[in-house]
This record gives structure tokens, sequence and C-alpha cells, in this order.
């Protein structure tokens, strides 16, 4: 049984290096206009986690990305410069799925309402979720998985990554992570490749025919395929419900 890693990464000093897609390669500037990138502030420290725009005021991530303060950069391709492209806002609210479990990891998923809507562009723009529970994601499907974690065990990226992976059957995961649970997660990367999501890219969607079906959520600890994501699919009426409520609070708020 491997050990298990949460794919999300702590900020590290200048001059270190931190670890992000392995075996990818550096994407085309803002060819994933969807990406966000978040710095997540708690007591412990700052963390960074991927997340992705599904629509003009909401990003959806891992539920284990959550804290107590959350800023959301999209438009950005290096995320340690100030590019024209990037637009940084403030997350108004974070709601976690209430069923998310901190020991098996199970319903790792989050929405995050943000302060504002951000300006759609070629840049910025949101990407599709599955439209019913009915699609089936077939195994040896290619998805793409795109983010600023580690290229392998100790060396960091600035910018953005992407890596194809190809969805696996449930057994192949089910063999490796006691935790994993085929209703709510999809087992992604073929274990005879050197091609995985890691540390830092937890979040981050994975996009199958421009549709985003998964979240980066964890992995075996020595960076080695596959990885489990969760099954956005299957959260379907939880993200509707989740996005009318807040919408409907902010509207309330406004009127008051
Ligand atoms: C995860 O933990 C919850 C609560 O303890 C439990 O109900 C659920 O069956 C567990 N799932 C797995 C896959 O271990």
């Amino acid at each position: 049984m491997q050990q298990l890693l949460l794919l999300l990464a702590f900020i590290l000093l200048p001059g270190d290096e931190a670890e992000k897609i392995i075996g990818g390669r550096e994407a085309r500037p803002h060819s994933y206009p969807y990406m966000a990138y978040l710095l997540i502030q708690n007591p412990e420290g700052l963390t960074a986690c991927g997340g992705f725009l599904v629509r003009e005021d909401f990003v959806m991530t891992a539920a284990h990305c959550w804290g107590r303060s959350i800023s959301v950069t999209v438009g950005a391709h290096n995320i340690q410069r100030r590019e024209r492209t990037q637009q940084r806002i403030n997350v108004r609210r974070a709601i976690r799925h209430p069923d998310y479990n901190t020991q098996n990891f199970t319903n790792d998923i989050m929405l995050l309402q943000l302060s504002r809507r951000i300006r759609r562009n070629k840049a910025v723009s949101p990407v599709a979720l599955p439209r019913g529970a009915g699609e089936r994601l077939r195994p040896g499907t290619l998805c793409t998985v795109a983010g600023w974690g580690r290229v392998s065990l100790s060396r960091g990226t600035n910018v953005l990554q992407e890596v194809q992976l190809r969805v696996q059957g449930d057994q192949t995961c089910r063999n490796r992570f006691r935790t994993f649970t085929t209703q709510t997660q999809i087992c992604v990367g073929n274990p005879r490749k050197r091609k995985t999501a890691f540390k830092g890219d937890s979040g981050g969607p994975l996009v199958c025919n421009n549709v985003a079906q998964g979240i980066v959520s964890y992995g075996a600890s020595n960076g080695t395929p596959p990885a489990v994501f969760t099954k956005i699919k299957s959260f379907l009426p939880w993200i509707r419900r989740t996005m009318r409520h807040l919408q409907c609070l902010t509207l309330a708020g406004a009127q008051a």
C-alpha cells in the first residue's frame, strides 16, 4: 500500500525549489484560460493550489486546499511575474463539500465564490462542466492536466506545465490506494509511464474533450502514477445548489 500524499505544496523560500507536474512540458502561454493559481493563508503557513474557473464568479478546486484566506490569480503563465494578462481576485466565500473527509479524502471538492466577476478575454475564461451524470468517462480516454506544481521530487517551476494522462480502470487505483472510491473518484495516469500530477497541482482540473471531469486530489508520495481525481460528475447537484445559494446570499446582501 502506497503512502498517500495530498498534492498541495508549501510555498518555499526564494532560491529553494518546489515540485510540479512530472513528465510534462511548458504549456503555450494562456492556452488554459480557465486555470487559476491559488495562494492559501493558514496559521501553519502559505500553501499553493491549482483551481479552475467554472463561471465568471466561481472557481472550483479541491476541499483540502481550504484556508483562512485564499487569493486567486487568473490569466497567469509565469506566477512569479506581474503579467498584464493577470487578474488577482479575493475569495468572498469558500465552501467545502459538507462530507469532505480529512482522513480518507473522499468528497475532495470546494467552490470559491469570487469577490467580483473576472473580466473574460483570450487569457481568461471558464471551462465547461459535465452536463449530466449519465456521460461515461471510459478508461483509455486521453485528458490533460495543467499546473504550477513540482516537476520532480525536488524541482519546481514558475511557468504553467501541461501533461496528457489517460483515464485508468478503477482496479488500478483500488490496488494502490485503500481509500479509492469508484463512485466519486477517477483513477488517472498509466502506472507504466513516468507522467503524473504532483505536489502543487492539487485542485487543478482534468480536462477531457474540453470538459472538466476531475479535480487533482491525491497520489503516491514518491510521485509515481496513477493519481486520484475527484469525479466532478457525481457532484453536479451539490455544485448547482451551492452556486445558487451563494448567489442568493450575495443578492440579499447587496439589497440590505
Ligand atoms: C471515509 O470515511 C468515512 C467516515 O469515516 C466513511 O464513512 C467512508 O466509508 C470512508 N470511505 C473510504 C473509501 O474509506
